[in-house]
C-alpha cells in the first residue's frame, strides 16, 4: 500500500465526536502498551503521526487517522492497565465499547496481542465479545522482533490456538521496529474490502 495521506483528523471521549467522514474505518484495540499506537506508524510508515511510549496508558481517547482518503484508522485506548484508577479504566471501557457497537462504519477490528505472552483474560473476552457482536476482526500478535525465529513459531501456533477457533479466524505476525508483516495485514484489509463491496453488490 503506497501511502500518499496520513492524516490525523481528530481526538473524541464520546460518540458525538466520532467524524463524520464516509471512509470504511479500521479499530485497532488490546491492552496497555502492547502497541497499538505504533502499529499504525508501521502500517503507514510514519514515526511520528501518532503519539506512542514506554509507559502504559498512553492513548486515552480515541484517535481517528485519514489514510488516503481511502481509511479511517482509529487508535483506542488500552485494557487492564492496572495503574490507571478504576473510574478511568471504566471510563474507556464504556468509550470503547460504545465506539464498537455504534460505529456503523468500521468494518474490521485488529485485535493486538503480544507474542510473548499468554492472552489475558481481557483479551479472551474481547475476543468472545466481538464474536457475539458478529464484528470482523484479525488477531496481530506484535512485538515479533523479540524473539527468535524457534519461539515465534511456537507462541504463534499457541495463539492461533487461543483466537484461531476452527482455523477461520486470521492471526498475523507483526514487527512494528522492523515492519514485518506489513504487507500481509493490508492485504487482509484489501480482501475484506473487496468481501464488503461484493456482498453490497448482491444485497
Ligand atoms: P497505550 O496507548 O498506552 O495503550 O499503548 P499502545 O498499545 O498504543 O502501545 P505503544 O504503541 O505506545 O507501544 C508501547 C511500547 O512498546 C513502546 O515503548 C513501543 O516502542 C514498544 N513497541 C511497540 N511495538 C513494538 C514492536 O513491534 N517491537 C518492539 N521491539 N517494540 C514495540
Ligand atoms: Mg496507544
Amino acid at each position: 500500500m503506497k501511502i500518499i495521506k496520513a492524516e490525523f483528523v481528530t481526538s473524541a471521549v464520546s460518540p458525538k465526536q466520532f467524524p463524520n467522514q464516509p471512509l470504511p474505518e479500521i479499530a485497532f484495540i488490546g491492552r496497555s502498551n502492547v502497541g497499538k499506537s505504533s502499529l499504525i506508524n508501521s502500517l503507514v510508515n510514519r514515526k511520528k503521526l501518532v503519539k506512542t511510549s514506554a509507559t502504559p496508558g498512553k492513548t486515552q481517547m480515541i484517535n481517528f487517522f485519514n489514510i488516503n482518503d481511502a481509511w479511517m484508522l482509529a487508535d483506542l485506548p488500552g485494557y487492564g492497565f492496572a495503574k490507571v484508577p478504576p473510574q478511568v479504566q471504566k471510563k474507556w471501557q464504556v468509550l470503547i465499547e460504545d465506539y464498537l457497537r455504534e460505529r456503523e462504519r468500521l468494518e474490521s477490528v485488529v485485535l493486538i496481542v503480544d507474542i510473548r505472552r499468554k492472552p489475558t483474560e481481557l483479551d479472551l473476552v474481547m475476543r468472545d465479545w466481538l464474536e457475539d457482536v458478529e464484528l470482523d476482526y484479525v488477531v496481530v500478535a506484535t512485538k515479533s522482533d523479540k524473539l527468535s525465529q524457534t519461539e515465534r513459531k511456537l507462541q504463534m501456533n499457541k495463539i492461533k490456538k487461543e483466537f484461531g477457533g476452527d482455523g477461520a479466524r486470521t492471526v498475523l505476525m507483526y514487527s512494528s521496529k522492523n515492519n514485518h508483516g506489513r504487507k500481509e495485514l493490508w492485504n487482509y484489509f484489501s480482501s475484506r474490502q473487496k468481501k464488503e463491496e461484493a456482498e453490497s453488490s448482491v444485497d
